[in-house]
Order: C-alpha cells, then structure tokens, then sequence
C-alpha cells in the first residue's frame, strides 16, 4: 500500500533459495543465490486489481468441485476403516454437515502409497460406496517418496518407476535414496513427462481398487527424515555448499530434504527445489482428470507461485492453542494473494489436544476458510464435532449449516477468481484502500466484496471489538444495522459474528448436511440495501463437477439488482442443463424503510412479513425460476 491509498505488486519469479530481507520503506533486498532477476511490477492501483495482474502471470486459480467446497473430515490414526466410517455415521445421525470423509497414511500397508493395510482398511471400498451412495467424497493421500526396499516385482510402483527411469538420481548418476515413512525412499522427478504419465499409470491402477475422488500430496517440499540422502551429499561441491546461504532451516540446503547436487530434467535440484510441490501437484491434477474425468481435486503443502492452477493448499502441522488459531487469519489472506484461495488451516489444531473451547470458536472460524478441513495428528486425542458436548455440536451445526447455506457466494468467488484471479477470502483493506485504519486487520475478514466475518480468537471471550470502515453495514442474522467505526460485538459461544455491506445481494441456497442434497434446493437471495436503497450482486451456477463447463458455456451467470423497491435479475448465460430446476424460494431485503402494503414477484402477488424493528423485509413462499428474469417489487 502506497501513502496515497493506491497499491502496486513486486514480483521476482525465482526458484532458488533466497532471502528477501524487510528494509525501512519503501525498500526491500533480495538475495536469491541462482536463477533469472525476472522481475514484474504490478500497477494496480487497487489491491484486487494488483492480484488480478500477478495471477495472469502466474496463471489463474483452478475451479475447485462444488463438493470440495463443502466440510471435510481427517484424522491421522483412524486406525481402521470401521472406525474411519463410524465418525463417518456419527456426523450423519447428528445431522452436522459434512461433505468429505479422508485418510491419512495409516490406511496404507507400511506408509506404501497405492497400498491398502488389509488388516485394518480392507472394508475401505465397501465405506467408499456407502459414502458415495450419500452423496458425499473421499480423499485419499499420496506421498512423494516411494519405497524403494521391497523385494523386486512386489511393489509395482517403484519397479515399473525403475523400468521408467522416473527417479531423481543423485550428482553421480545413482538413484538417490532418502528416508520417508516406509523407510527408505527414491523420489520421482515430476519435472520429467514421463514421471508424470507413471505417476497417472500407478494413481489409475490404484483408483479400480479405492474410488477416490481427490489427492491429498503431502510431505513433497520434498521432505526426507535423513539429511541429503542415505549416503549425505558430496562434500566438496559448489551446489551443496554455495558461496552464500540464506537463512534455511537446519543451516544447509538439503537439510529435511535431498542434496541439491541432485539431477532433475528442467535443472539441478539446487534451481528447482522450490518447483518439486509444484511439478507434482501438476501431475497429480492431470492424473485426476484422466482418471475421473470430472474437476480435480488435490491439496498441497508444498507450493510456488502458480499452484493454484492446480491445488488447494493447507497452512501444515500447527499446534490447538489459540495464538495459532489467530495467525491462521493472516496464512489463509496471505494465500488468497498468492493466488491460491482454497485454502485453509486444519480446523482445531493439528498437534497437541484441543479443548472444547478452542474447538468450538475453531470450528466457527474455520467455517469461513475458503478451505474447511477438522484435521490432527496421530498423538491428539479425536476433535471431530461428534466427540464433543451437545452444545458445541449443535453450535458447530449451526456455522456448518450457514456455510452451507452461503455456498452459492463462495462458489460465485471462485468462479471469478477462476476468471479474473481475484480473492476469494480478503482482508479488509482490500475493500477500503483509502481506510488506514483497516491496513493492519487481521482480526476480521471478508468473503469477496459483501461479507465481514468476525471470529473470536480469545478463550472465555463473549463479546468482540469489530472495526467497520465508513459503510452501511447489517447483521447477518437478524438484519439489523451496526455503525461504522470500531464496535464491540456480542458473541455468545453459539454464534460467529457475520454482517453484510449495504449495497451487495448474496445469492444463496437453503441448507442441508451434504452439497449433493443442499444443491437440490431453492435459492435464497439476501439483499442489503444502500442508504439509497439499491444493491447488486451476481450467481455463477453449474453442475459443481464438470470440466470446462464456462469454456463450454453449460452454466448459468445471472446479475441481480436492487433499486426503486425491486429486484430484478438478468440472465447473462443460460447454458447450465438443469438449470430449469433452480427456483427462487425467499428474498430478504435489509434496509426497507417502512412496511410496504404489498409484494408482488413476477406479476403475482407473495407473502411477506416486515420487520419493523430491523427494517428487513422477508419474502417467502415463492417459486421463481431463475433461469428466465424475474421481478420482485414492493411497494412503499
Ligand atoms: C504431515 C502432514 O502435514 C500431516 O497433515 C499428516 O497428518 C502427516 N504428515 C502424516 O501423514
């Protein structure tokens, strides 16, 4: 952000190691030790307009599956596919929304990908049936490194990676062996095709076993449990040991990984370490849509600049205390910059136990992730939301449900960041450039232009300071208006403090506990009036699963105004094939100044009721289709 309120964009594309040090402003250093100085400023001058211009560059954010846009559920140390499932069922009797059931690496026989352990998981396809029966997804994990010690031609995936010389080797020509979880490793080079049509061969063959629908790549900056490889790296070479090392971890860089003396087809390792997530999740993406042909879905640790093309992406292995829950705030703004914006943190902590507490107002702020994963590891005790008191289920119900419910929004997010590279989860400044005081909010956010979520991140805490830049602004819930400036909020323990900005309509849907069902739903619309009582917003719809459906025009983009006491809509695409079964059900309009006499949508006259208090005006008992323009007017 400049003095004057406008913004610009520094971008140097550069794989290598680097430090890029903070100077007083208006200067940085960058110190990168090989590459290219291929610089880019961006102009801006608003910061959306900034990112705009740095993800044509770098490539635009793919367009994630409606599905995966619902809640998922992960735990490492299920143990067994039994007690996988019965989490799977607890969620459903408790009808607390959930979309995606995953496993980590203890369903596989000794941390072997494209295994199965057959003495816990073997009834795995049998719950991956019941799950897709319900309308619901299942992801599984893929770890980089494969195992490399067992005995010739009983483990496909390395012998067939050998027969295809897939396998990075090392300064002299030898496969480099690292260390992973099934001991000893060779990592594939998936900056080489041919790795990625072995990688495509060996996720295909796995896929008529497990009927996955998403790829989870892990552990692939790459991390390795020795230093280098099994045998170190060579002592006296300028790759290992350069001139000038930027501040790495572990003080060396192979340090957690494998020595950068290392050979890959686009460089040496040293060039392209940064490149590894990136090359794989490619592949893995690729894989997918071969495999499936439908969107893919893949989540990544590791990423570069560009991997939203192809990944969604997790903040890894923070611990449940609140500071952490805090910085997630900024992790998930940082990401959506990056042009990655589904994304998100594991919901209650990763390491560590959890309390109710933290879980609940987690779980309400993790609601708000573009990316909405409850994840932990092996050594914490269970935090899905069935383990835990009445109330926070039922609390954890009701964000879900809103979630849920405000799914049409986040999906019209993505489309246009899938088109324009916009955020999807922004911070406040974002909105209001010329506001100093919103600079430095990492407290609150926003879901695109219309949204302000304000979580609580302190234990015990009822009530939280909001601050709201000059704007009208309505509670979500109830409608009623809240002044600009800073303003402290309730926040009993069952609610997340949710307003809507004056001027927007959200296109929304009535909820249900999984996307598949929600999506048979009617539509909703929430339109908050400006102080001169108008208001727009936009829906992008289409089957959620499809490839390519804006390039092939199946989908339906429809714009909504408000002004003059009505909305009406107009249909810019109508190509979506089901769209004949999208209905308008409901309609609030906050900000009505007084109760009007009547209500009348498409020429016929609907029921109403006005909130005298508030000033909202609720719609109800309409069936309007959306895929023809329609008309709601009332009269004042
Ligand atoms: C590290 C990942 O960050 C974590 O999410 C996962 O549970 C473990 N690896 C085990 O696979």
């Amino acid at each position: 952000m400049e003095n004057s309120g406008h913004s610009h964009g520094v971008f140097l594309k550069n794989s290598n190691a680097m430090d890029i040090v903070l100077q007083p402003a208006p200067a940085l250093t960058y110190r990168t030790i090989g590459g290219i100085l291929d610089f880019y400023i961006f102009l801006g001058p608003t910061p959306d307009l900034v990112i705009q211009q740095y993800t044509e560059v770098i490539g635009r954010p793919f367009m994630p599956p409606y599905w995966s846009l619902g809640f998922h559920l992960c735990k490492y140390g299920y143990g067994t596919a039994d007690a996988t499932f019965s989490i799977v069922e607890k969620m459903r009797e408790l009808a607390i929304p959930q979309d995606v059931q995953w496993n980590d690496i203890d369903s596989m026989d000794k941390f072997k990908d494209f295994t199965i352990d057959l003495d816990n998981f073997a009834l795995l396809p049998d719950m991956i049936d019941n799950i897709h029966r319900n309308g619901q997804h299942y992801v599984i994990m893929l770890d980089p490194a494969i195992s490399s010690s067992q005995p010739k031609f009983t483990y496909a995936p390395f012998d067939d990676g050998m027969a295809m010389d897939v396998f990075i080797k090392n300064a002299t020509d030898q496969l480099l062996i690292g260390k992973v979880w099934p001991g000893n490793t060779a990592f594939p080079d998936f900056t080489n095709p041919v790795t990625h049509e072995w990688w495509a061969k060996q996720i295909s063959k796995f896929h008529k076993l497990i009927k996955f629908d998403g790829i989870w790549n892990d552990m692939n900056e790459p991390s390795n449990f020795v230093f280098g490889s099994i045998d170190g790296c060579p002592g006296n070479n300028t790759y290992e040991n350069p001139p000038y090392l930027p501040s790495v971890e572990g003080g060396a860089l192979a340090s957690n990984s494998i020595c950068v003396s290392a050979k890959q087809n686009w460089s040496v390792h040293y060039n392209v370490h940064n490149l590894y997530g990136y090359s794989e999740t490619m592949a893995t993406h690729n894989a997918l849509i071969q495999v499936r042909s439908k969107r893919p879905f893949v989540l990544s640790r590791s990423t570069f600049p560009g991997s939203g093309q192809h990944t969604a992406h997790w903040t890894g292995d923070i611990t449940s205390t609140w500071d952490q829950m805090y910085h997630t705030i900024p992790a998930m703004l940082n990401f959506n910059m990056f042009g990655i914006p589904l994304v998100g943190a594991d919901i209650c902590g990763f390491g560590g136990n959890t309390t109710e507490p933290l879980c609940q107002r987690w779980q309400q702020l993790g609601a708000f992730y573009p990316f909405a994963r409850n994840h932990a590891s092996i050594a914490s005790m269970p935090q899905d939301p069935t383990v835990f008191s009445k109330a926070m289920q039922d609390s954890t119900r009701k964000v879900l449900l809103t979630r849920y419910r405000l799914l049409p929004y986040l999906y019209t997010l993505f489309h246009r960041a899938n088109r324009h590279g916009s955020t999807v989860a922004r911070p406040v400044f974002f909105e209001y450039p010329s506001d100093v005081m919103t600079y430095a909010l990492d407290t609150q956010f926003m879901w695109g232009e219309a949204l302000m979520i304000t979580p609580v991140l302190n234990e015990n805490a009822t009530s939280v300071t909001a601050y709201f830049p000059q704007d009208i602004w309505y509670d979500y819930y109830t409608g009623s208006v809240v002044k600009s400036g800073l303003q402290k909020l309730d926040a009993p323990m069952d609610t997340i403090n949710l307003h809507v900005r004056g001027g927007y309509i959200i296109p929304m849907q009535y909820p249900e506990t999984t996307t598949t069902e929600s999506r048979k739903n009617k539509f909703l619309l929430l339109a908050a009036l400006s102080l001169t009582g108008e208001a727009h917003g936009m829906l992008f719809w289409d089957d959620g699963d499809s490839l390519d459906t804006f390039q092939n025009k199946e989908y339906e983009a429809m714009k909504f105004t408000a002004s003059n006491n009505t909305i009406v809509s107009e249909i810019e695409n109508d190509g979506y094939p089901g769209a004949s079964t999208m209905m308008l059900g409901q309609a609030f309009v906050y900000g009505v100044k007084s109760k009007p006499n009547q209500v009348i949508a498409n020429g016929v006259i609907v029921q109403y009721r006005y909130d005298v208090i508030n000033k909202c005006l609720n719609i109800s008992g309409m069936a309007l289709p959306m895929n023809a323009s329609f008309n709601i007017a009332w009269s004042p």
